[in-house]
């Protein structure tokens, strides 16, 4: 494992940037500022390389507002409306910082913090691990929360992320990456054309705040039918209430299969360059971004600008609002009880 200088925090603390790399040429940068993926590299179908992550060259880029790229985001990714929720009774009240709601993690979430990062040593793959502690009171979130997310490149090409948690107090948790995908190469214009695969029968549709209804709605007959691969950008300006609350893709679908058991959760291929990526998982769902604040405001790796749609996420994550949705899975994590989850990106071509 490779390490270099990435940057200066405001108080001088030195960042580094740690590169884990496989024998068939797939390399994966990290940082420990927000436990961040900075560079992907990956084949494409004749064997040239190319980064299909968005970010930025150096830490500077990350100190100013940009929208997660890359990063992992706690303590709860994706939103909870008004910023609020009880455990037992108690009402917590949370960093509000997406208009009424509070969103990945609140004002300073997790991908704001520098972690502490551990090289682990392995014959046919190669891991970083980064840890943290979010005290009791972090953005509001209740108890002291001891986090680790350990990332491992294997030779079979698959990045896994696992992550674990645990409390002092009852909490809730649901970590995930953000990392923003242009298949094509970043920086090489919107991902339109790439052709989605999400395994999933139902999604939550949303309000206006982007925070779940409650109701799980089957994607048959809708834009958000991705069961049986689809071009992102045939139905993405569709007239449809959901497509416009998003402005674009930016909705929670319910993974098929079982919660907890690794299966599928997307597929995504893009026709010129044949890059495939596989998204597995053990979580109930996966947020499907498609990019839709990106404005072309953003200068990332190698000059190149980043506009609308240039990069699409997938959050594996439970789903949004789950503190307060008694019917979705629990995000709640007991006092001393220890948080697991994982996900795997497989790169291959076709
Ligand atoms: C998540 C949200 C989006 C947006 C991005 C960050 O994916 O669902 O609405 O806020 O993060 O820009």
């Amino acid at each position: 494992m490779n390490k270099q200088p990435f940057g200066k925090m405001a108080d001088g603390t030195p960042v580094d940037l740690y590169s884990l790399k496989n024998k068939n040429g797939i390399q994966v940068d990290i940082t420990p500022y927000g436990a961040t993926v900075v560079r992907l590299i990956t084949p494409d179908k004749n064997g040239a390389l190319g980064d299909v992550a968005l970010g930025f060259e150096t830490l500077d880029g990350y100190l100013k507002d940009e929208p997660y790229f890359g990063a992992v985001v706690g303590r709860y990714g994706n939103r909870i409306a008004k910023g609020r929720f009880k455990i037992d009774g108690h009402e917590y009240k949370l960093a509000v910082n997406n208009g009424e709601n509070s969103l990945h993690g609140g004002l300073k979430g997790f991908d704001k913090h520098v972690w502490q990062a551990k090289e682990v040593p392995g014959s046919d793959k190669a891991a970083l691990e980064l840890t943290m502690t979010s005290p009791d009171g972090d953005e509001g979130y209740p108890g002291k929360l001891d986090v680790k997310v350990t990332y491992t490149l294997t030779d079979n090409n698959e990045l896994y992320l696992d992550y674990w948690a645990s409390p002092d107090k009852d909490t809730v948790v649901n970590l995930t990456n953000h990392t923003y995908f242009n298949l094509a190469g970043q920086g090489q214009g919107d991902v339109l054309g790439h052709e989605m695969q999400l395994f999933a029968e139902k999604f939550t549709p949303v309000d206006k705040g982007l925070i779940p209804t409650g109701e799980l709605r089957p994607v048959e007959g809708t834009p958000f039918d991705f069961r049986k691969p689809k071009v992102i950008g045939d139905r993405i300006n569709a007239d449809e209430e959901q497509i416009k609350l998003g402005g674009g893709y930016d909705h929670n679908y319910v993974v098929d299969g079982q919660p907890g058991v690794m299966r599928r959760a997307a597929r995504v291929r893009e026709p010129k360059t044949g890059r495939v990526l596989e998204v597995l998982t053990v979580e109930p769902g996966v947020q499907f971004y498609t990019g839709n604040f990106l404005d072309g405001t953003l200068t990332g790796k190698g000059g190149k600008v980043y506009p609308k749609r240039s990069g699409f996420c997938l959050e594996t994550q439970h789903f949004p609002d789950s503190p307060n949705q008694p019917k979705f899975p629990t995000t709640l994590v007991k006092a001393g009880a220890v948080y697991q989850t994982s996900t795997i990106w497989r790169f291959s071509t076709e």
